[in-house]
């Protein structure tokens, strides 16, 4: 069976300040992540011509995935994380500070919870969707460079998890990558 690679974009100068969303470029820890990643990608697919690369349309996922060589890269704009609405460019401290009401009703049902003027969990999965059905039509790897919501509902489909589990599917940080040998 044809593999297919999941990973999030290297670390983004918003993740540093620890705030959500946004569209960052990625910080040197970043960029150092995605030169790792180029290799192990051009490694490991080295034999597979028809292999691809899928970004979301954010900077940092396309920034991730630049290094890599010799493989098509294709943006889709239903790989972007999730719309954090009103709470965009906020960190959780703040958010629970300024919007304790919010940050409680996400806090009870992450699942369903939707940002005023942005989305939920569920809204993600749903467009997911034209995602999923072409990964499934692929016979060749991909390599998706996305972001931690996307990633998890991705996850959670190909590895037949329940849905209410897919909010607190832990995601390794790409930094803990850096240190071990890919
Ligand atoms: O910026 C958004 C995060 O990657 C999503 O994480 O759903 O656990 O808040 P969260």
């Amino acid at each position: 069976p044809r593999p297919i690679l999941l990973t999030r974009h290297g670390e983004s100068l918003y993740n540093v300040r620890g705030r959500i969303g946004g569209d960052t470029a990625i910080s040197e820890t970043g960029e150092l992540y995605a030169k790792k990643l180029a290799n192990f990608v051009e490694k490991r697919l080295k034999n597979e011509k028809a292999a691809s690369i899928w970004t979301s349309t954010l900077q940092r996922t396309i920034l991730t995935a630049s290094p890599i060589a010799g493989f098509p890269k294709i943006q889709w704009r239903a790989l972007d994380e999730i719309n954090a609405g009103v709470c965009d460019g906020m960190t959780y401290e703040e958010i629970k500070k300024n919007m304790p009401e919010e940050y409680e009703s996400r806090k009870k049902d992450k699942l369903r919870y939707r940002y005023p003027r942005g989305e939920s969990y569920l809204d993600v999965i749903q467009r997911l969707e034209p995602v999923i059905i072409e990964l499934e039509r692929q016979r060749a790897p991909v390599v998706v460079v996305s972001h931690q919501a996307v990633l998890r509902a991705l996850y959670a489909y190909f590895a037949d998890r329940p849905l209410s589990e897919i909010p607190h599917i832990e995601m390794l940080k790409e930094t803990k990558f850096i240190k071990a040998p890919l």
